[in-house]
C-alpha cells in the first residue's frame, strides 16, 4: 500500500480520471488527484471522493474573499509532495509536459513536480494527438526531464528509443508508451493513453520493486 498522487491533466483521456482512481484503490494505495482546470473539463469531480481531490484553488484557501496567507496554514503543494510515495500524471497532456520540461510552476500540480523529492519515483502516461505526440518538442521535453534527473539521453535517438532509454536507464522516472489506435480526434495514430490496467500495473511494478 502506498500513497500516490495521480496529476490530470486537459486531455480527453482525463474522462478515465474515475476509472483510474477506483483501478488504483482497489488495488489498495491511498490516492489524492490533482486536477489542473483543463482536465475538469472532461470529468465529474464528483465522481471522486471529495477529500480525494485537490483543486488549484485549494492551494489558497479564502483568496477570493479577501483572506491572506496565514502563519500556520499549509502550502498545500509541498504538503502533497511530503505525504506521496509516488507522482503519476495520467493523463499528461503537452502543455503540462511542456510546463514540467521547462520548470514553470502556475498550479498545484506543477509546483507539486517542481517541489517533488528526486528520490521519489515519477510515472508519466502522456496522452496528445500524433501530430502533437511527434511535434519536435515532445522529444525535446523528454530529453530536458531526462537530463534534469540525472544522465543526459545519448544524441539522434528517435522518440520511441527515448522512451526506451529513458525506462531502462532512469531509475525514477518510467514514461508509460501512448497506444496506437483511433483517437477520440478522430485521427488514427500513436497519442492514446495506455489503458488503466496496464498503467496501474506498471505503478505496480514499480513499487513492488522499491519494496523487494
Ligand atoms: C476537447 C479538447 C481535447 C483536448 N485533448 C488534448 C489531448 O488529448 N492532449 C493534449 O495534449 N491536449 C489536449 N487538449 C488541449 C489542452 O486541454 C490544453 O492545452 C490545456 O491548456 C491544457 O491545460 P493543462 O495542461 O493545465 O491541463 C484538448 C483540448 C480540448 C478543448
Amino acid at each position: 500500500m502506498a500513497n500516490l498522487l495521480l496529476g490530470v491533466t486537459g486531455s480527453v483521456a482525463a474522462v478515465k480520471t474515475p476509472l483510474l482512481y477506483e483501478t488504483l484503490t482497489r488495488r489498495g494505495h491511498a490516492v489524492k488527484v490533482v486536477a489542473t482546470a483543463a482536465s475538469l473539463y472532461f470529468f465529474d469531480p464528483a465522481e471522486l471522493p471529495s477529500e480525494a481531490l485537490v483543486l488549484d484553488e485549494d492551494e489558497w484557501p479564502g483568496r477570493r474573499e479577501g483572506r491572506r496567507w496565514q502563519r500556520d496554514d499549509e502550502v498545500l503543494h509541498i504538503g502533497l509532495r511530503r505525504w506521496a510515495d509516488l507522482l503519476l500524471v495520467a493523463p499528461l497532456d503537452a502543455n503540462t509536459l511542456a510546463k514540467f520540461a521547462n520548470g514553470l510552476a502556475d498550479n498545484c500540480l506543477t509546483c507539486a513536480w517542481r517541489a517533488w523529492e528526486p528520490k521519489r519515483p515519477i510515472v508519466l502516461a502522456p496522452a496528445m494527438n500524433t501530430l502533437m505526440w511527434q511535434h519536435p518538442a515532445t522529444a525535446r521535453h523528454l530529453r530536458q526531464i531526462a537530463s534534469d534527473m540525472d544522465t543526459t539521453p545519448p544524441n539522434g535517438l528517435a522518440l520511441d528509443e527515448l522512451l526506451v532509454w529513458i525506462n531502462g536507464c532512469l531509475g525514477r522516472l518510467t514514461i508509460v508508451e501512448p497506444e496506437d489506435r483511433r483517437l477520440a480526434c478522430g485521427d488514427v495514430g500513436v497519442g492514446a493513453m495506455a489503458n488503466v490496467e496496464s498503467i496501474a500495473d506498471r505503478v505496480q511494478k514499480i513499487l513492488d520493486e522499491r519494496s523487494a
